[in-house]
């Protein structure tokens, strides 16, 4: 039972000592902010059911501090109460304050606008801005949550510097600043800890700070142990983040995580009573305009996080809950006994209506601003949404191009107002062909900003067209001037006082508005399917972004924003809706992709033919599961890289599956993998699973290339080619097998191959 007189928890021998008695932690991790604040508590509740005894959180930097020094925290911000709710029922809480937390959350959770510095730099102390910044936010957390820690009688037990440092960085000066800011702001007597992977904690040090790891569904737990254990032989073990489930990509599956593999290696950190804190327990929604991206390749987050977690988007219970349970009543502490779930939240469902009024969005512009040259969205003031960039295009007989660098996330453009291209970041797409001009035309380009990098190194992404766009004209290139800008930000009020609305339909983008009755409130998942690509306000609350092109193709309505009798919605669609209408149904749609055929890594009839091309390195790897390193004979150039799997581990085995592959440079350290993309690869599952070739790259251990598993098997061998976007020298590459208990596809025979000019495909 959390207590409310002050308390200790300590790091003992191999253990976690709780007031000096032997503690195992059995979290749940929560987002306050993908959480309606009415209903947290009931998520709260559902978590002890489940068997937790504490619950884990983020601090959410940007929704704290939208504008510098202004600082909210009332609420649905309100973390304070979020810990105390969780201490009134009876449980201990662990807090994640950053300043950098991931989440697949805007920009990580950094404030957009940061970025009006030109030259910033995150998550070093290069940047002294940076630094300065991080310091004042983390004193107004401690501010609100340092009396909450158990040693004053709350129930914090512990409280996490970073995030998982060690996949971006190794500078531990940087890190020493971090643990000191959030000692200094006021988190002064409770334990700290970081967080990081068996493959790179070991990349810096933290004096005073408990190392725990994080991996995924299935993992098998004495390797993930086995390092930190040499290292650090008294350390008491947790995984900081058991991923439950993984979350979804726009235009990718839905990703899930079998109960098994999930409860097998709960069961056996369990056994070794391991501490550890399921990341998600319940994943929730990621409402507005906060969802994030990962890149490279660039890809944005779904809008919502249910993350096939025990408890659903909507607070249901799935059989992963119940595998959770009762996995965890065998192994709970002396006295404890399980409560059961509270009662369920109401679902409703609303019959199918019409959105009958509209408002074009060409005929509803903001008052535009004149620059002279191109400039992100940032540099207006503006956090997210979509922005228009309006200019002259001089007449031309030939056919032009127009080359945009660089575009996020996704636009449309227009020539003297006809739609002539849309262009998708995820594709890499930059260039527009543009026909003959008798005259001067007027060039529209509309962009949509679909969620910030909060991954990697490409986390500076700054939105809209980020430096310039070009016309080329045969050998002659000229940089576009002289924009009229138009600012479409995502806030209610703006879409309220914007959109004037008649009753007549719409070609092309455009606001929609209808009004529905309902008689009882109740959760809801509104159906999107017929809808382009936008947002949507019920009653001036965003429920977030949709995009055809699936997973996820309803919106999660809590009931608690919703009001018997008459209710508005506006949808904003800058692509275009097949119908107009919308319906409440009572259970979500996350798994309905439609296909794109330009999204597959082969196009139709591409074979690779690498018959009179010589490998630079071959040879077999070990069956083991961790980084395996190959050197070539003599550092070479090239810009084109292929590996080639000829055989799997085991005999008969078709498949191939790679988790990472690394080049190694001329100074021996692993290449930027920015500006790659992969090619060609013979074979991709993505259907049954998000695992095409560009898992190779995204710096995500847990996730892996997979040929193609389900239905057709084909065999040996598979290829994958990447353009490294530049000639670069590479001594050799490293490949990482995945490390689930799986071994099924993991790499034995091989060849790489590296060239300055093209394979043939
Ligand atoms: C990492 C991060 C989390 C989250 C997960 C993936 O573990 O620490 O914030 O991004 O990956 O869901
Ligand atoms: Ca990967």
């Amino acid at each position: 039972m959390a207590q409310s007189k002050p308390g200790t928890f300590a790091l003992g021998n191999k253990e976690f000592l709780l007031n000096g008695k032997p503690y195992v932690i059995r979290a749940a991790e929560l987002h306050y902010s993908r959480i309606p604040k009415e209903y947290w508590e009931h998520r709260i509740q559902l978590c002890k059911a489940m068997g937790m005894n504490t619950v884990c959180i983020y601090l959410f930097w940007n929704i704290h501090e939208q504008k510098p020094d202004v600082y909210d925290f009332t609420g649905q911000n309100d973390v304070a109460e979020f810990v105390r709710l969780i201490q009134k029922n009876g449980m201990y809480c662990i807090v994640r304050p950053g300043p950098y937390v991931c989440a697949e959350w805007d920009m990580g959770g950094l404030p957009w606008w940061l970025l009006k510095k030109k030259d910033l730099r995150v998550r070093t102390l290069n940047d002294s801005y940076f630094v300065e910044r991080t310091g004042k936010f983390l004193k107004e957390a401690a501010k609100q949550l340092a009396p909450l820690q158990i040693q004053n009688g709350g129930n914090i037990l512990m409280v996490q510097v970073e995030n998982e440092y060690g996949a971006f960085g190794g500078e531990q000066p940087y890190m020493e600043t971090i643990r000191n800011s959030v000692r200094e702001a006021g988190f002064d007597k409770v334990q700290l800890f970081r967080c990081d992977w068996a493959s790179n904690f070991t990349k810096y040090q933290l004096d005073g700070v408990a190392t725990t790891l994080n991996f995924g569904a299935g993992s098998n737990i004495d390797n993930q142990f086995k390092k930190l254990q040499e290292v650090y032989p008294s350390a008491p073990l947790m995984c900081s983040e058991y991923w439950t489930g993984w979350f979804d990509h726009w235009g990718k599956p839905h990703e899930t995580r079998s109960v098994n593999s999930f409860i097998g290696s709960l069961k056996d950190m369990m056994d070794r009573k391991i501490s550890f804190s399921l990341y998600m327990a319940h994943g929730g929604t990621t409402f507005g305009q906060w969802g994030g991206a990962n890149a490279p390749p660039y890809s944005a987050m779904a809008t919502s996080y249910d993350y096939n977690a025990p408890i659903g988007e909507q607070g249901n219970i799935t059989e992963k809950f119940y595998a959770v349970r009762d996995l965890l009543k065998n192994y709970l502490q002396e006295g404890e006994v399980l409560p059961d779930a509270p009662a369920a939240k109401q679902v409703i469902t609303i019959p199918e209506f019409k959105l009958k009024e509209t408002a074009p969005l060409f005929e509803n512009l903001p008052e535009g601003k004149k620059v002279e040259k191109i400039l992100p969205m940032e540099d207006f003031d503006q956090g997210w949404g979509r922005i228009l960039y309006r200019t002259t295009i001089p007449a031309g007989a030939a056919r032009r191009k127009l080359v945009i660098t660089e575009l996020h996330d996704w636009a449309v453009v227009f020539i003297d107002g006809k739609q002539i291209a849309k262009l998708d970041r995820r594709r890499g797409d930059n260039t527009v062909e543009i026909a003959g001009l008798r005259k001067a035309a007027r060039l529209d380009i509309l962009v949509e900003a679909t969620g910030r990098v909060n991954y990697g190194k490409a986390i500076i992404d700054r939105k809209g067209i980020t430096e310039k766009v070009e016309l080329l004209d045969g050998n002659t290139t000229t940089e576009l001037r002289n924009w009229t800008v138009f600012n479409f930000p995502v806030e209610y009020s703006f879409q309220k006082q914007q959109a004037k609305f008649s009753v007549k339909s719409a070609n092309g983008q455009a606001w929609y508005r209808g009004v529905f009755n309902i008689d009882k409130t109740g959760d809801t998942f509104l159906d999107m399917s017929t809808w382009g690509k936008g947002m949507v306000w019920i009653n001036g609350y965003n429920l977030g972004r949709f995009w055809k092109i699936g997973p996820q193709q309803t919106l999660f309505v809590p009931g608690v924003w919703l009001k018997k009798g008459a209710n508005e919605i506006i949808v904003l669609d800058v692509d275009k809706p097949s119908a107009t209408k919308v319906a409440g149904l009572a259970a979500p749609i996350l798994d309905k992709i439609n296909p794109d055929a330009s999204m597959l890594n082969r196009l139709k009839g591409q074979n690779l033919d690498l018959s009179k091309e010589i490998p630079i390195a071959s040879g077999e790897f070990p069956a083991t599961d961790e980084w395996k390193e190959q050197s070539f004979n003599k550092a070479t150039k090239g810009r084109y890289f292929c590996f080639e799997a000829t055989s799997a581990q085991q005999a008969n085995d078709p498949l191939t599956t790679i988790a990472e592959l690394e080049l190694i440079g001329e100074d021996g350290k692993s290449i930027s993998s920015l500006k790659w993309k992969v090619l060609y690869a013979d074979s991709e599952e993505t259907t049954a699973s998000n695992s095409s070739a560009d898992k190779v790259f995204d710096s995500q251990e847990s996730t892996f290339w997979q040929s193609q598993a389900i239905g057709a098997k084909p065999v040996h061998p598979h290829q994958v080619v990447i353009d490294l976007g530049e000639i670069v020298g590479v001594k050799g590459f490293r490949y990482l097998p995945r490390s689930d208990k799986k071994t099924a596809g993991m790499v034995k025979g091989f060849r790489a191959y590296l060239k300055v000019t093209p394979f043939k495909l």
